[in-house]
């Protein structure tokens, strides 16, 4: 393989970009740079294949760059199609001995703004291993599961001998999953069992992701073992919520630079990333309701001095609604027509379907209109203006540039110990779902105290007994809650 073509990025003339922001990540990720330096020598991710779905930023960069560092070979692609950063994508394929005429980096294909036919091109591309005997990974790094989606799926209809016809789809996303698989099944029909075979597992970065794997392991679909990454408590209580609690309204800035303070905002959802996102606005001077369906996050969200209440209570007065519950149909098309004019409306979930942008789209005599990419407006028949972010996808990364380095290198500090875990101790990890052991999360955490000068106090031996502990922990039974 010819490495100058195997990749496809947006402009490598962005590398030297990419690099000095990869540069001054680094030293705001000291959980993946002591992992680095810590298995330098006995090169865990030696023969390590590893296909990475995940957002292609500059934090990634350095999570690919850690991977690397361990001995891995890893492809990449981004799992949203408006959340690549440019200058990354382009650093990474040029690598960090490489030059833009000559680069020596990751094969990686993903760059911001591509077409859903585009997104899945470029999955198929990261998890088509040219030189394995399987041509395929033997690792998965995945974030929302679209990657293991493929696999399974293309698994699934070759032992089926065919694929459903796209005109049988249920979004135009289905279309293009299964448009791709009938012509691999075309190509070779054993593909994707073939390549399924030597994946060792996958480590699974978010909620919406997370929730898939446990479907397929209720179903016995699993085809490999999977470390819930997002269930690490230095992943979900760090990066949904203090990572949202940064880059929401990072988004809502960069978006529409409208003054928040004094706006009523409502956020849909008041899980991880809803008590971030909601913490954010407060912190802006905005008035915040919360909309929830489960009594102990409503009763939270009260506890914390947030109005409760539904969506059709205040879809008439407030300024900007912001969805984050990892469920489908929150925000519907009729609620948009009551929503006052130029009112705010944006979606942090992982998927696209929490705002229901087709149905807005079919309201009769609509018009959007793009006000730059990313931001467009909606004008109604009756003069009415919607701003809509990120076409209902996850603005944070549509809008902005998602959670800063220091909160990621705790998520990839995880992602990299899981991806440990998985591909060195296969014989730990039969086919399921697995958390990854506390004592790993705990070292996560400790690996980021020192950058912020916390001093930890050293349990005595009497008072480790007294309290059923070991001195170097775990601290937690496995069902604290933190
Ligand atoms: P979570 O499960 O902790 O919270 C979701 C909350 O939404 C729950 O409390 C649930 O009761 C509530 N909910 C469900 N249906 C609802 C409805 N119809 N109306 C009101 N509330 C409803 O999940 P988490 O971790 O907060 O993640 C939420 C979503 O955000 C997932 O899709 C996840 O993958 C994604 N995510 C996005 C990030 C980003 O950077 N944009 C970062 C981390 C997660």
């Amino acid at each position: 393989v010819d490495n100058r073509q195997d990749f496809k990025v947006a402009d490598l003339s962005l590398a030297e970009f990419g690099r000095k922001e990869i540069t001054l990540a680094e030293h705001e990720m000291p959980g993946l740079m002591a992992i680095r330096k810590e298995y330098a020598e006995a090169q865990p991710l030696a023969g390590a294949r590893v296909t990475g779905s995940l957002h292609m930023t500059v934090q990634t960069a350095v999570l690919i760059e850690t991977l690397v560092a361990l001995g891995a070979r890893v492809r990449w692609a981004s799992c949203n199609i408006f959340s690549t950063q440019d200058h990354a994508a382009a650093a990474i394929a040029v690598g960090p001995d490489g030059t833009p005429e000559d680069p020596k980096g990751v094969p990686v294909f993903a760059w911001k703004g591509e077409t859903l036919d585009e997104y899945w091109w470029c999955t198929e591309q990261a998890l088509t291993w040219p030189d394995s005997p399987t041509g395929g990974p033997n690792m998965i790094l995945d974030d929302g599961g679209d990657a293991t989606l493929l696999v399974h799926n293309g698994v699934q209809y070759e032992k089926d001998g065919k694929v459903p016809s796209p005109d049988t789809a249920e979004s135009d996303e289905h279309r293009v999953i299964l448009q791709l698989l009938t012509r691999t099944l075309g190509e070779n029909p054993q593909k994707w069992t073939e390549l399924a075979s030597e994946i060792r597992g996958v480590t699974e970065e978010t909620t919406t992701g997370v929730h898939r794997l446990y479907e397929m392991q209720r179903d016995g679909t699993l085809l490999f073992p999977a470390i819930n990454v997002n269930d690490a408590v230095t992943k979900s209580k760090f990066d949904n919520k203090y990572g949202c609690r940064h880059s929401l309204v990072d988004g809502i800035n960069r978006a529409t630079d409208v003054l928040i303070g004094g706006k009523t905002a409502v956020i849909c959802g008041y899980g991880d990333v809803g008590k971030g996102c909601a913490e954010s606005l407060r912190g802006q001077g905005a008035r915040v309701i919360i909309t929830e369906i489960d009594p102990i996050c409503a009763l939270q969200a009260a506890m914390d001095g947030y109005q409760v209440t539904t969506l059709e209570d205040v879809v008439e007065t407030a300024d900007i609604f912001v969805t984050t519950t990892g469920n489908k149909d929150i925000i519907l098309a009729s609620h948009m027509a009551k929503m006052k004019h130029q009112a705010i409306v944006g979606n942090i979930g992982h998927f696209d379907n929490e705002i229901d942008m087709a149905g807005l789209a079919k309201i009769p005599g609509i018009v959007k209109d793009e006000v730059k990419p990313q931001v467009h407006t909606w004008t109604f028949p009756d003069g009415k203006v919607l701003i809509v972010l990120s076409e209902g996808r996850l603005l944070n990364l549509g809008n902005a540039t998602g959670h800063p380095s220091f909160v990621m290198s705790n998520s990839f500090a995880d992602q990299t110990l899981a991806q440990i875990e998985l591909f060195t101790k296969p014989d730990a990890y039969p086919t399921g779902v697995y958390v990854l052991p506390k004592h790993l999360d705990e070292k996560v955490a400790r690996l980021h105290l020192d950058a912020l000068g916390v001093k930890l106090t050293t349990l005595r031996p009497e008072q480790a007994a007294y309290i059923g502990v070991e001195v170097d922990g775990p601290y937690k039974s496995d069902h604290y809650r933190y």
